[in-house]
């Protein structure tokens, strides 16, 4: 049976006790939210564990590797890490590897959701358990642990629900969408979850959607062709910061205001995301959490101690406007 993360995830969706990292507008907005137990240092002191990460596509992503080796760091791992710069194959052939070399656990964060099936089932048969961080596969659950990372159809829900109340007195929104990487989860879901709250609203007016890769670079370059094509863009909703930066410099190349002429709503909270937000360039953020080392591990330990754990556990995250950017950066670690 394939499981299809939102409904099946549903059921499990409770966080596990000890493992729900926080960060939010509503706390210290340091983004440092993963807290919780620290893993159990029987599980995991010394267990050889293996990360394939996606790339280094954007600042969360960076944020997100350094998470990962400092807290694989601090807990003793010996953390065997690859970086797959976006190619599937890559991360697949990183993943046997890591099978071949005996590793105690298995982590990734899948480039896109499908084609996994047969590498995990591989995973299984040597007898390795695998956990799946920030993005989900679409494969039979019982060949993964866990899946720890945010809810992305939340993420485009709050997008979505700040772009309608900001537009509540307009006739109609000509919008433009920069997609992060085509086939990823985060790319899927939060589509899913930004027409959730305005797919019938006929007034938003979708005018182009194209992907950007997750890159600034690629976010500057689409958002050109689309204002070279269409002189009345009002919104631009980046699927993440990164994007959302390519954008501001093409809107500024163009001779028009970011954050007034055409307003962006973007997803992340990465520090230079916050500061184009506190600079009013950006109109809204809705934060997405890099920091899943410490939730990573102490599933890792409890997987590798023999315990169950719950098969999906979901970081908490905040919105930003303005206002909570500014008061929020001074401490803001990434
Ligand atoms: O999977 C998380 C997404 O991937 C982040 O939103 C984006 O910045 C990253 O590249």
């Amino acid at each position: 049976m394939k499981f299809r993360k939102s409904a099946a995830f549903a059921a499990a969706a409770v966080a596990l006790v000890g493992l729900t990292a926080c960060g939010s507008s509503t706390d210290d907005g340091s983004g440092d939210g993963a807290t919780g137990a620290a893993p159990s240092s029987t599980g995991i002191k010394g267990a050889v564990i293996g990360f394939a990460q996606v790339g280094s596509e954007s600042g969360w992503r960076s944020a997100n590797t350094d998470d990962i080796k400092a807290a694989a760091s601090k807990y003793g791992v010996d953390l065997k890490f690859t970086s797959a710069e976006g190619d599937q194959t890559k991360q697949i052939a990183s993943i046997k590897t890591f099978i071949t070399q005996g590793v105690d656990l298995i982590a990734f964060s899948p480039v896109v959701e499908t084609g996994y099936d047969a590498v995990l089932q591989e995973a299984k048969s040597a007898g390795i358990p695998v956990v799946l961080t920030d993005r989900a596969v679409d494969a039979d659950p019982s060949l993964y642990k866990t899946f720890i990372g945010s809810d992305f159809i939340k993420e485009g829900e709050k997008a979505a629900t700040w772009a309608k109340k900001e537009f509540a007195s307009a006739d109609a929104v000509n919008m433009v969408v920069l997609e992060g990487t085509t086939g990823s989860a985060p790319a899927n879901d939060r589509k899913t979850g930004w027409d959730n709250v305005l797919g019938s609203e006929a007034k938003f007016k979708t005018l182009a959607s194209q992907t950007g890769e997750f890159t600034r670079d690629d976010g500057k370059k689409v958002m050109e062709g689309f204002l070279a094509k269409y002189p009345d863009i009002d919104l631009v909703y980046a699927h993440n910061d990164d994007m959302g930066l390519g954008a501001i410099e093409a809107i500024e190349a163009a001779g028009k205001v970011p954050g007034k002429d055409i307003k962006i709503v973007t997803i992340d909270a990465v520090k230079a995301g916050m500061e184009a937000l506190a600079a009013g360039k950006i109109n809204y953020i809705v934060e997405c959490s890099p920091l899943l080392g410490e939730q990573l591990f102490t599933a890792a330990g409890a997987v590798l101690e023999g315990k169950s754990i719950e098969a999906r556990i979901i970081t908490e995250e905040g919105e930003f406007d303005q206002a909570q950017a500014k008061a929020a950066l001074p401490d803001r670690k990434y």
